[in-house]
Formats: C-alpha cells, structure tokens, sequence
C-alpha cells in the first residue's frame, strides 16, 4: 500500500495539481489570466464566437472557415432533441429547478445517443457525443423554460447561430445584433476554466472508465451548487435585494457582519480580480446603455466598491453575467443553466483528455476519528 503524504493535506485542494491539462491555463496577460490552448481570453472574447471556441477546446485548434462551417452543420443538425426528452420536459413538475431538469435531460440524452454503444474511450465517438451534447442542451434548456411558461415550443432554426438561436426558442423572437453578439460573447467566457470543481469531479467521474454523458451528469450536478455556478442566480438576487444604490454600503456591511457570503464576489484562484468579470462589465455597460436604463449598472457600482473596500473581494464572471442575462430578458432560473450549456465544451474536451491518458482518480483522506477500538456486543451496548 502506497503511504498518503499526510502531511502535505490542502483543504478544499486548495493549489493541488491533479492532472495534466493542454486545454487550458489559468495565466495570461499578467496576474489572474485565463486562456483556451494558449489563446488569451482577451483575444478570444475579441475575436471568436462561442462555436470557434468549442471548436478549439474540443478539437485543439481554432477551425478554418471550412471546419467552422461543418462543425457548425453538424451542431445544427442535432439541435433537435428525442421525443421523449420532450415529453419528460413537460411531465416534470413545474416546481423543479432548470438545474435538475437539465441534469436529467443530460441523462435521458445518453439513451438516445447514436454512439451510445461505443466505448468509453472511444475518441472519435466521444467527440462526436460532445457535439450532440452542446447542441442538445441548448435545445433541453430552452424547450423547459417555454413549458414552463405554458407557451408553444419555438423548434431550432438552421439560418441561427447558436447564441441568435437559443434566445430565439428561449423568447420567440431574434435578438438585436448587440444582443446576440453579448450573449455569444458570455458562452465564450462561461465555455472553460480549468480544474473547477464541476470540471474536476467531471473528470473524476470518467476516470473509472465511465461514459461521457455520466461525467456530464457530474459536472451539471456540481455546477448547480450556489459557490460555484449557481453564484450568478444568487448574485441576482443581491442586486434585487440592495435595490438603490445609496443602500449598497450599508447593505454589504450588515450582510458581512451576519458572515454571509456576497454572491459573485471572490474566487479560489483570482485573489485580484476575474478576467471574465472585466470584459463582460464591458458588456453589461454597452446594452444597458442601448436599452437606455443603466439601473442595476449603478446599484452594481457601489456594491463592487464596498465588496471590495470592506472585504478585499473583486466580483467574479458571475457577477456581471447576472445583469447581462436579465438585460437579455432571461427569467433568473436559467442563469446557470446557461453556464453549463457553455461549460458543455469545457467539460466534454476535459472529459475527453482523462479518458484519452487515464489513470483512477483516487486520493486519500486525513483520518482524525476515533482510535482502533474493540466491538461493545448489542445487549452491552448504551
Ligand atoms: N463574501 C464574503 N466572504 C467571502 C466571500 C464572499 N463572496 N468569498 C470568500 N469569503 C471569505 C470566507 O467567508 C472566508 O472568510 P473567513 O476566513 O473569515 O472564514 C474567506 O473569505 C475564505 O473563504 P474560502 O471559501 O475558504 O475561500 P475560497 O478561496 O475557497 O472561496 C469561493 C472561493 C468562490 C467559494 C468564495 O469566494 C465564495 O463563496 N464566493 C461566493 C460564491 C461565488 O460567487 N461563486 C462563484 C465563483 S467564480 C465562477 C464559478 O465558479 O461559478
């Protein structure tokens, strides 16, 4: 038996190498950075749309036209979902949380697979079931929402783009150019980030030869948790709840005084700021500008400021993503939904390098219960 390092334990992981990656890294320009395959995310949120950058995470490098257009074909031509997804979407109560319903949908699309056969370490399969997966979790989460709101289900459209496409089923309507160009650039930022906790327990799931779509169900389980993607539903709901701007200061310092966590605020790796965070305020300030009401952009303001005076914590991706999803006109519950339809990427291309150099994910744990001990018999017992 191989001895654990006892003492070289790190809560939470905190700093722990658990793999090779060539997907991602989290430096940059500078401290705090982020890039996909060497690409900064500068650059990318610049220059690539959200199906260039899956194309790059899953296939290594960034496509020509030719590849953009076939991969793009190939994700429209699977936009549509089974019949059956669809009719569990609407026997599902109400009630559930997108969140679930998506981790569910996720499983029922495993069945339907056309590679569903193949082994798990099958390379070539797996990409192809990537693609499914991006472009039918998109089609799972907007057919939810339009059940939920008891309206008539707006199929994919081929003439779409993926960003343009969602919030055409999400809204029945096609966005404006500054819309789609914002929501795109969100997947974009949301597709990737290393080691996170979904990706990870995503990776750890395969890592006993298990299937794609069960590291899927993982990552989407993970994902949902309120300190990891499931910030950017709550980091909503501090915007609501503050609701002025002149009562950010003290409302940040009475929740701070209950120990409560500000949502979207702070980061295990980024100790001076999220990337993500900086380019999507950009955003955030270039639609509310053409909507003309720049209301949560001046709540959000002094609740940064006083986040970070008070606390040290810069805001993370989720934060601004909050505002840039309401001011798409998205219902609060599909916030996180909408990270993991653009975390799919980032997710499968892990998934897909730990099966294709698998070694069992297995670490140890700190063992600090009772000492060895004899049995009591039952009747002895107290
Ligand atoms: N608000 C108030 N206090 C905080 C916050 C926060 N947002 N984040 C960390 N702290 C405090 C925490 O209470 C603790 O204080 P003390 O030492 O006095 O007990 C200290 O900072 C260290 O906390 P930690 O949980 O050990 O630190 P971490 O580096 O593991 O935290 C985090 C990372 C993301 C879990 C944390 O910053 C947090 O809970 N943030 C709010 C949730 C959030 O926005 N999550 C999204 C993360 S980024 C995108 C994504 O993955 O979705």
């Amino acid at each position: 038996m191989s001895t654990p390092a006892t003492d070289q334990y790190f809560p939470g992981l905190e700093g722990v190498i658990a793999c090779e990656t060539s997907i991602c890294s989290l430096e940059g320009r500078g401290e705090g950075g982020l890039a996909f395959r060497g690409y900064s995310i500068e650059d990318l949120a610049e220059s690539v749309s959200y199906m260039e950058a899956a194309y790059l995470l899953l296939h290594g490098e960034l496509p020509n036209s030719g590849q953009l257009i076939s991969f793009e074909s190939r994700i429209k031509s699977a936009r549509p979902v089974p019949e059956a997804l669809i009719q569990l979407l609407h026997a599902i109560p109400p009630s559930v949380h997108p969140m679930d319903v998506l981790r569910t949908s996720v499983s029922v699309l495993a069945h339907y697979d056309p590679d569903n056969g193949a082994v798990s370490t099958d390379h070539a399969a797996n990409v192809r079931k990537a693609e499914r997966l991006i472009a039918q979790m998109a089609t799972a989460v907007a057919y939810r929402e339009r059940i939920e709101r008891n309206q008539p289900l707006v199929p994919p459209r081929d003439d779409l783009d993926h960003a343009a496409n969602f919030l055409n089923m999400i809204n029945g309507g096609e966005p404006s150019e500054t819309k789609r160009s914002a929501f795109d650039k969100s997947l974009v930022l949301y597709a990737e980030h290393e080691l996170n906790a979904s990706t990870f327990s995503g990776r750890v799931t395969v890592s006993t030869l298990s299937d794609i779509y069960s590291g899927i169900v993982s990552a989407v389980g993970t994902l949902k948790g309120p300190l990891h993607g499931g910030a950017n539903e709550e980091a909503w709901k501090v915007l609501e709840q503050v609701g002025a701007p002149e009562h950010a200061e003290e409302w940040i310092a009475s929740a701070l005084a209950r120990k409560e966590r500000i949502m979207g605020f702070g980061h295990r790796v980024y100790k001076h700021g999220d990337p993500r965070a900086r380019i999507l305020k950009r955003y955030c300030t270039k639609i509310a500008a053409e909507i003309g009401d720049d209301r949560w952009e001046r709540i959000a303001e002094p609740i940064e400021r006083e986040v970070t005076q008070q606390k040290q914590l810069p805001p993370n991706v989720d934060w601004p993503s909050a505002r840039l999803y309401h001011y798409l006109g998205l219902d609060i519950r599909l916030y996180t939904p909408i990270f993991a339809m653009a975390r799919v990427a980032g997710w499968a291309s892990h998934i897909i390098e730990q099966l294709d150099h698998n070694r069992l994910m297995r670490p140890r744990g700190q063992y600090i219960g009772a000492p060895p001990r004899e049995i009591v018999p039952l009747a002895k017992r107290v």
